[in-house]
């Protein structure tokens, strides 16, 4: 996390003292570094410059206005997956012909929705949806590009619950059923253009390998395709390239283009990218205070004022994020410790035998790093807590760019019935 750095033993963000925005704006806060968002957006664009891509930031990883506009602004499309993230990508006027859309349950609305507002593709997960989207362009008048996601059934080596292109997984068509869709409906669905192939294998992935052998089955189908009369000139390789989180060692972005350009060569495809986590992962922290020192028998917890609603990933796939104080102090021995937030759930903990400082007290703050993908885009109200802020930092400036949700915000569509 190279924007986010000790200076005379305090943690900076850029030029930004982060206690400071934490005793200001309050905690839990979101703090993110528009300088590292940049950066990470124009590492992968320009590793694949020589064939010009098309990188679409996959906004589920963070979905904040701001971050969204910032990384347009720099030339970047959009990966969607629902009609919110539609409505998002419409706020911050990005070009909506750099849309595409993912999701395998995309409903009559939502599809309406992005078909009239000129998305460039539909990835396509299943034989109704193709017919779904047929029909409803039908009806509008229009035909409408779309890329068929394939599933590769390759194994990302990642986790479980982010691997999404086995057999086993709900994500996209097999390919010989890929094929069976071009020999019976690329003609008879007179509304769509099945111009593209799409592939999205996982997350967090650390080797070249798995994307190598799909990227290699995707270019082979796509050849198999075209000699047979098809029409394919978009191959959308999807995102998931893993980030230093403790001590793996991922494929940077010149490596992972350098194995998968010569792939590509004297093809003549368009190359679209997903990334989501490879841009934002890296580019925040979570800023929260420690409320209790809790010494029991057996172990030390530090409790503080974020929680599994603030940041799911360690609980929902014990996923590591580094702790550290955000003042460096001189002496004081480690102590192991659980770091939890206030949740009733035994599974609330943000770490678990942590070695941390043993004189940490009350009211200090703590940064959580490294979750600036899938950290505010997966919180929650549970137990009625309010969301966090989140604030953008722009060399020794930021600005709030969420405020923090209120008590009315909880409450705000509900209607108390008449009981
Ligand atoms: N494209 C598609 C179709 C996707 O489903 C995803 C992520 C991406 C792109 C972006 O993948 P990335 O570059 O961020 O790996 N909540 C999990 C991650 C779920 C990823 C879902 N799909 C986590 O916190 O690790």
């Amino acid at each position: 996390m190279r924007d986010f750095q000790f200076k005379k033993n305090r943690l900076l963000c850029e030029g930004v003292d982060l206690e400071k925005i934490a005793r200001k704006e309050g905690t839990p806060v979101f703090v993110y570094s528009r300088k590292s968002l940049l950066g990470r957006f124009n590492e992968i664009k320009d590793a694949f410059k020589e064939i010009d891509p098309l990188v679409c930031y996959s906004m589920k990883a963070n979905s904040n206005l701001s971050i969204c506009r910032l990384l347009v602004k720099a030339g970047a499309g959009l990966d969607i997956v629902s009609g919110g993230e539609l409505f998002r990508a419409k706020k911050i006027r990005v070009s909506l012909n750099k849309i595409v859309y993912a999701s395998v349950g995309k409903t009559d609305d939502e599809i309406r929705d992005a078909l009239g507002s000129g998305i460039l593709f539909f990835n396509v997960e299943s034989v109704a949806e193709l017919k779904r989207i047929n029909i409803i362009a039908k009806s509008l008048n229009r035909k409408q590009k779309v890329a068929i996601r394939i599933n590769p059934d390759v194994d990302a080596k990642t986790h479980h619950y982010i691997t999404t292109a086995t057999k086993q997984n709900k994500f996209g068509i097999d390919i010989k059923t890929t094929n069976n869709i071009f020999l019976s409906y690329a003609k008879k669905l007179k509304n769509v253009d099945i111009c593209a192939i799409h592939m999205h294998i996982g997350s967090q992935i650390e080797t070249v390998n798995p994307f190598v052998q799909a990227v290699k089955k995707s270019v082979a189908l796509i050849d198999d395709l075209n000699s047979k009369g098809a029409c394919i000139t978009h191959l959308n390789i999807g995102g998931g390239l893993g980030i230093i989180y403790k001590d793996e060692k991922p494929q940077t972005a010149g490596q992972y283009a350098k194995a998968i350009l010569p792939i590509l060569k004297n093809k003549g495809l368009k190359l679209i990218l997903e990334p989501g986590r490879f841009i934002a992962g890296n580019s925040g922290v979570l800023l929260t205070k420690i409320i209790y020192v809790k010494d029991t028998h057996v172990k030390r917890f530090y409790i503080i004022d974020a929680a599994m609603n603030d940041l799911l990933r360690p609980s929902f796939y014990k996923a590591y994020h580094e702790i550290i104080p955000v003042k460096k102090t001189k002496g004081g021995k480690k102590k192991s410790a659980d770091i939890v937030g206030a949740v009733c759930e035994s599974g609330d903990f943000l770490a678990k035998q942590r070695l941390l400082p043993d004189n940490l007290k009350q009211n200090d703050i703590l940064a959580v790093m490294s979750t600036g993908a899938y950290g505010f885009s997966m919180s929650s109200n549970y137990n009625s807590r309010k969301r966090a802020a989140e604030v953008l930092v722009n060399g020794k400036k930021y600005q709030l760019i969420r405020i923090r949700e209120s008590y009315g915000d909880l409450i705000r569509n509900e209607i108390v019935a008449n009981v």
